[in-house]
């Protein structure tokens, strides 16, 4: 009888193992353990989350984009988080700069699936990806924004504040500057009424990545790069995995680049390092790079 339960049910330890050795750092074991579950049960869809992360922050995009279409009748099933396993998807993509596909899996999955759901991790994957692509320098066009609907209903949640920061985004870029500003407020209110930890980590933390991010929308660059160059080794605290919070990264690195202020413009060689010690092997990385480059010649 055990031994039945043990056999039906043991890939989700192994697959949740791998998840949190991976975003210790720790990718050796983190994919052993991924393997482990997905030999058990190849429809384990958070172990093949897992693998997707160390995939993607070994730089092995290739495979990881592979391993994704292969698979990915395995994992579609899972409804909680083959949303978010699509958006693994798409980064690999866009690494590659292949924006055209990228695109088509918001406009085939990651959209439709949000309306479904009307979950907020789904949320996070819609927002995060099309302010990827921008940042690439693609034209997703307002009405990818807006095909995220009903997003006033969340702006009270603040139960993460890496939420909120993708909420505001998703608010500001679709036009709705006045919801965004109630998402704002409501989150100052909220910070400054609870002294629980994630009060104390969004008011410290969540609220200048949150201005930064925004004032990044608005092409003030030199005060998005001052506002989150300070708080870049805390944002960890705020939640998210690795790859997430890379939009951050990604960002923050933009708005040095794009600043007019030598002081913030002279901090990208050093960021560009930091992320790469991160993620290996970035060709976004390197396009980074090439911009910088381009607009500050030695
Ligand atoms: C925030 O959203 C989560 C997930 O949908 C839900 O469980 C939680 O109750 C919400 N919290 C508030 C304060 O609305
Ligand atoms: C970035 O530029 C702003 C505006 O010019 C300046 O006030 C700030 O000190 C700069 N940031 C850093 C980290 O030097």
């Amino acid at each position: 009888m055990w031994y039945f339960f043990s056999k039906a049910f043991f890939s989700y330890l192994h697959g949740m193992y791998a998840f949190g050795l991976e975003e210790c750092g720790l990718y050796g074991d983190a994919e052993t353990e991924a393997d482990k579950a997905l030999n058990l049960n190849r429809f384990d869809c958070w172990a093949s989350h897992a693998k997707a992360h160390v995939l993607e922050m070994n730089g092995r995009h290739k495979e990881g984009k592979e391993f994704m279409y292969r698979t990915e009748d395995d994992w579609k099933k899972g409804w909680m988080i083959a949303t978010h396993n699509y958006w693994h998807t798409a980064l690999f993509h866009i690494e590659f700069g292949e924006y055209e596909d990228a695109l088509s899996i918001f406009d085939r999955e990651i959209s439709k699936r949000f309306l479904r759901s009307n979950s907020l991790l789904d949320m996070v994957d819609a927002s995060s990806i099309l302010w990827r692509l921008e940042l690439e320098g693609v034209d997703v066009g307002k009405d990818r924004w807006r095909k995220l609907e009903h997003l006033a209903k969340y702006i009270d949640n603040h139960s993460i504040v890496f939420n909120d920061v993708h909420l505001g985004v998703a608010l500001y870029k679709q036009g709705d500057l006045e919801t965004e500003k109630n998402l704002r407020a409501s989150l100052e209110k909220y910070t400054n009424v609870l002294s629980e930890d994630n009060a104390k980590i969004s008011k410290e933390i969540g609220m200048p990545l949150y201005d930064g991010m925004l004032d990044y929308a608005r092409c003030d660059y030199d005060t998005a790069a001052e506002t989150m160059f300070p708080i870049r080794d805390k944002v960890v605290q705020i939640g998210g995995s690795h790859a997430q919070r890379d939009v951050f990264v990604q960002t923050l690195i933009q708005s040095c680049i794009m600043s007019k202020d030598p002081k913030n413009w002279s901090l990208t060689p050093q960021l560009l390092i930091e992320r790469e010690t991160m993620k290996h092997d970035s060709l976004l990385g390197q396009r980074l790079a090439e911009k910088f480059r381009a607009r500050h010649p030695l």
